[in-house]
């Protein structure tokens, strides 16, 4: 099988490459062209011809985009339509990276693939206007939604919290938000088995089990053996520019329809910090 992925020098995007052994994989970064240029898109497609097409490139600075809206509509929804209409013209099948952040938070039970977008944030709705157009040009797309993204590749809440809570006695983290972590290597397999499995329509990958900012803070630094103190805190005492959602637990039932589990983020936390210490 020959494949593309777009976003290919991102934290998800290396753990593609790394976890995708056996297929022709050609992993395209920014160096290799803007993807907000169809025509370089095209020829792109066009060259190398692929069976499936993953689109891990995107605009990811949730704070940023809420002040260049512009860039983020850019990136994500209408680069990713340039790269679906290139598949189309080849025949490739597409598979696209969505966010928890098409949902308003507003629920107290996981989130099913078929409840209502309603995102509250410019990236959000960059994402969620990118699923209705891709599903316009390419109704047997498949768009894989997936939280709170961590691993070795990238910038990520855990290096973050590490590398604060070596300096700092106390830290403070939201104790009111909920969802889902997700091991990029974790998400990585799962998304080439989907490939493989000739997946379509929407999916939700995320490791399994849910906790909060601070839950996942204080056993970031309690398996790290970190002296700080974590302590929790709510997001109103923590302003950012961009809203999240309070509460955006995935249910894994789309994905057991294609018989894939994912471990539960416990272990996949204590599988990163083991990678970490490499
Ligand atoms: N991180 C999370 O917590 C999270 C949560 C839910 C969903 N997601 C989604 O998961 C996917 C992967 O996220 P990630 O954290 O791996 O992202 P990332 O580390 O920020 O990587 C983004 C990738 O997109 C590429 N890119 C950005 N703008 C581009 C442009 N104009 N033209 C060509 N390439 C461009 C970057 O290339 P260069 O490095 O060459 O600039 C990089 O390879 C994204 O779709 C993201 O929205 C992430």
């Amino acid at each position: 099988m020959k494949v593309i992925i777009f976003g290919a020098s991102g934290l998800l995007g290396k753990e593609l490459i790394g976890q995708w052994p056996d297929d022709e994989v050609v992993g395209l970064g920014s160096r290799h062209g803007d993807i907000r240029d169809a025509a370089k898109v095209g020829d792109l497609v066009e060259e190398v011809c692929p069976q499936w097409i993953v689109v891990a490139a995107a605009y990811t600075n949730v704070d940023e985009c809420e002040s260049h809206p512009q860039l983020a509509f850019e990136v994500n929804r209408d680069s990713a339509v340039n790269i679906a209409e290139a598949a189309k013209r080849i025949g490739a099948r597409l598979l696209f990276i969505s966010s928890d952040y098409v949902f308003d938070g507003k629920k107290s039970s996981a989130y099913q693939t078929d409840d209502l977008r309603n995102p509250q944030s410019v990236y959000g709705r960059s994402k969620a206007e990118a699923e209705v157009r891709l599903l316009q040009v390419l109704p047997e797309c498949c768009i894989v939604r997936t939280s709170w993204l961590f691993g070795t590749g990238g910038k990520c809440f855990p290096d973050t919290i590490l590398k604060l809570a070596a300096t700092r006695p106390v830290l403070d983290v939201v104790s009111d938000q909920r969802g889902c972590p997700t091991y990029a290597v974790d998400l990585a397999r799962a998304i080439v088995e989907l490939c493989r499995k000739d997946a379509r329509g929407i999916l939700h990958v995320t490791n399994a089990g849910d906790c909060s900012w601070f839950e996942f803070a204080r056993e970031i630094v309690k398996r790290a053996g970190v002296q700080t103190e974590v302590r929790p805190v709510s997001t109103l005492q923590m302003a950012r520019p961009a809203p999240r959602p309070a509460y955006s637990v995935l249910s894994p039932d789309s994905l057991h329809k294609y018989g894939i589990s994912m471990p539960t983020w416990l272990d996949a936390l204590s599988r990163y910090l083991q990678e970490r210490r490499r």
